[in-house]
């Protein structure tokens, strides 16, 4: 892996800000994207573009081909079949259809949920709003003070009448990552389906479903290279045959018959992926994620992670040297993504934030969508996060780490 010949792919990376060279880390909210992917969907608007499914004429095929041909590197990129992947715009959208099409469906009163307290709140306010329609129980797995989830807890909060147990693979804050094997193991023993939030795990390393045993996995482009607006629900096939859309529509539907007798319309939905994507979809966005796929894909998920996994240890051990600075989450890159929250001293997040903005080093800033785990972390003022992605080195790093120190002299 040539960090160098990749930083060439991403024009944005030589900008100047702030009179210094931008050090991008606020890829956990969203990477930035190679010029392939920025060509892949400009060729498709200037040579190719058509709507999909509903035309016989050529440019119609032919965009109707790209989706698909799309849908099927999706698939092969997690492990997962064709009739498996359905595009949706982005990680909250296919989690809020979970709550929306199989739960609504399926859950009855009184039936739980389980979660955690290391979600993004795109895992834990559908379930909480679901549960109130629906009068049933979430219930939260601890986070351990060192970031780390608490099996035994999760194990000793399952119940015969958990229906789903839904978890984050990489928490977006601490970086940990879960055993999701271990998870979907006791699930299944309890007869209990498994959703994945794989927002921060998908674009970082490896990810087989099948491996994993998950019955849905949700993930969104904009964070993996891609453009935003398109993102990935995975559901495992026999459950997908069995649901019913929630939102339908064009696109949706095998027949729509007028019924005389009856005086009105008898509908029988498509069997496919398609009968969840209601309307005409995001071609373009689908088309830009194929291309950031198979960007990664030439790179090797592998790759990623072992660079990753670098910086990571080199942090650690960087961050060392900082006396009021609080690195929250495990230290063990083996159990950790590229993500690394902290506080230094008792300044506000935003204000360590706006201080490394000076010198060009972009980071984010506050609760990062899940103020549960900040509470539990008593990190009452945010935390910053720098997150990495495949461009980053460890010189930015330490770049990062010489202005730490400058702060923490007002800290
Ligand atoms: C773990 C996790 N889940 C869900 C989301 C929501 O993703 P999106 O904003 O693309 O829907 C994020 C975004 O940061 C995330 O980090």
């Amino acid at each position: 892996m040539n960090v160098n010949l990749i930083r060439k792919d991403f024009p944005i990376l030589e900008k100047t800000i702030n009179g210094h060279k931008l050090i991008y880390f606020d890829n956990a909210a969203s990477s930035q994207k190679p010029i392939q992917v920025i060509e892949a969907i400009r060729k498709f608007y200037l040579e190719e573009y058509s709507n999909v499914h509903r035309g016989v004429h050529t440019l119609s095929q032919r965009a109707s081909e790209l989706y698909e041909e799309a849908r099927s590197i999706v698939a092969k990129f997690i492990s997962a079949e064709e009739n498996e992947i359905i595009f949706v715009k982005n990680t909250s959208e296919a989690i809020n259809l979970i709550a929306y099409s199989w739960a609504l469906q399926n859950l009855n009163r009184n039936d739980e949920i389980l979660t955690t307290l290391m979600e993004h709140h795109s895992n834990i306010t559908p379930w909480i709003t679901l549960s109130k329609i629906k009068d049933l129980r979430v219930k939260f797995t601890k986070v351990k003070s060192n970031g780390e989830l608490d099996y035994e807890d999760l194990e000793s909060k399952i119940t015969n009448k958990t229906k789903l147990v839904t978890v984050t693979q990489m928490s977006n804050v601490v970086g940990t990552i879960n055993d999701i094997k271990r998870i979907a193991k006791i699930a299944h023993e309890h007869d209990a389906l498994v959703l994945v939030d794989g927002a921060q795990s998908v674009p970082h390393m490896p990810v087989d479903v099948k491996k994993l045993d998950c019955d849905f996995l949700a993930f969104s482009g904009h964070k993996m290279l891609g453009p935003t607006g398109i993102g990935v629900l995975y559901i495992r096939g026999e459950i997908l045959e069995k649901l019913n859309p929630t939102m339908s529509g064009g696109g949706t539907i095998k027949n729509v018959k007028w019924k005389e007798a009856e005086k009105t319309c008898i509908i029988d939905w498509a069997i496919g992926p398609e009968k969840l994507e209601a309307g005409t979809p995001n071609i373009g966005g689908a088309i830009g994620l194929m291309a950031a796929i198979e960007y990664l894909n030439k790179i090797g998920m592998e790759n990623v992670r072992k660079h990753e996994c670098e910086l990571v240890e080199h942090t650690i051990k960087r961050f060392n040297e900082l006396e009021k600075t609080k690195l929250y989450g495990p230290l063990n890159p083996k159990i950790r993504g590229g993500i690394i929250s902290f506080s230094v001293g008792e300044l506000d997040s935003h204000q360590v934030a706006l201080i490394l903005d000076q010198f060009g080093i972009a980071v984010r800033s506050g609760y990062h969508c899940a103020q549960p785990l900040h509470q539990i972390l008593g990190a009452k003022q945010g935390t910053a996060r720098a997150s990495y992605y495949i461009y980053n080195t460890r010189e930015e790093i330490d770049k990062m780490i010489e202005i730490l120190k400058k702060v923490e002299e007002i800290a």
